[in-house]
């Protein structure tokens, strides 16, 4: 559900933001995304959605945070098939190059001239408050907003997306997803406690428009 209403968000932002450079750059590099792998374009919508709907929460614009999300795995362009398409459990060597997509999408963005929030989101998104994320293992203070939302929107997305690596390869429900989230942040305090309570708040708006419309 919630794809269907990232991807018509998508489209608005198209007409929207038609002609100007930054977008236009955008729109091209997520076009080529696409047609590297489907699934990681998808979860790319999905999290530029969440992180915009976060976002506005903060008075922050949703605008630049749809737009980061769009690209903060373009640096996958470059993996290899298996690790990429497969879904499978990476062998030791695959998962220290999918590794590298985090760094490869930032210096594809700071090359192609992108703002400083949109580089910060992409280089922060697999990073952890506690240390324990890549590619740097930096904590706390060094981690921005958009940094923050970033991680709390990727990783939401990923959870409610079926992956095949999974103990339990089915898609998570929002409410389950939440919770493994919450018991991740009370047991390790891997995520910005107040980003994770406004994707609370997100989510209940998601569920109370579905169930008016439903
Ligand atoms: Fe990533
Ligand atoms: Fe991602």
């Amino acid at each position: 559900m919630v794809f269907y209403k990232a991807s018509f968000e998508f489209l608005k932002m198209k007409e929207i933001f038609k002609g100007e450079p930054e977008w236009e750059k955008a729109f091209a590099l997520f076009h080529c995304l696409n047609l590297r792998d489907t699934n990681t374009a998808k979860h790319s919508i999905e999290v530029g959605y969440f992180a915009a709907k976060i976002a506005a929460k903060l008075n922050l614009d949703p605008s630049r945070y749809f737009l980061a999300g769009l690209l903060h795995d373009i640096g996958k362009i470059d993996m290899d098939d298996h690790p990429l398409k497969s879904g499978e459990i990476l062998t030791v060597k695959e998962r220290s190059k999918l590794k590298d997509h985090v760094l490869h999408g930032v210096l594809t963005l700071s090359e192609l001239g992108f703002g400083k929030d949109i580089v910060q989101f992409c280089l922060r998104h697999h990073e952890r408050l506690d240390g324990s994320g890549y590619p740097f293992g930096v904590c706390e203070e060094l981690i921005s907003t958009e940094g923050r939302i970033a991680q709390v929107s990727d990783v939401f997305s990923a959870l409610t997306s079926p992956r095949k690596y999974r103990e339990n390869p089915k898609a998570y429900s929002y409410d389950e997803a939440l919770l493994v989230m919450k018991n991740d942040y009370i047991q390790q305090g891997i995520f910005d406690g107040n980003i994770l309570n406004i994707l609370v708040t997100v989510i209940q708006d998601e569920k109370q428009k579905e169930q008016r419309y439903a």
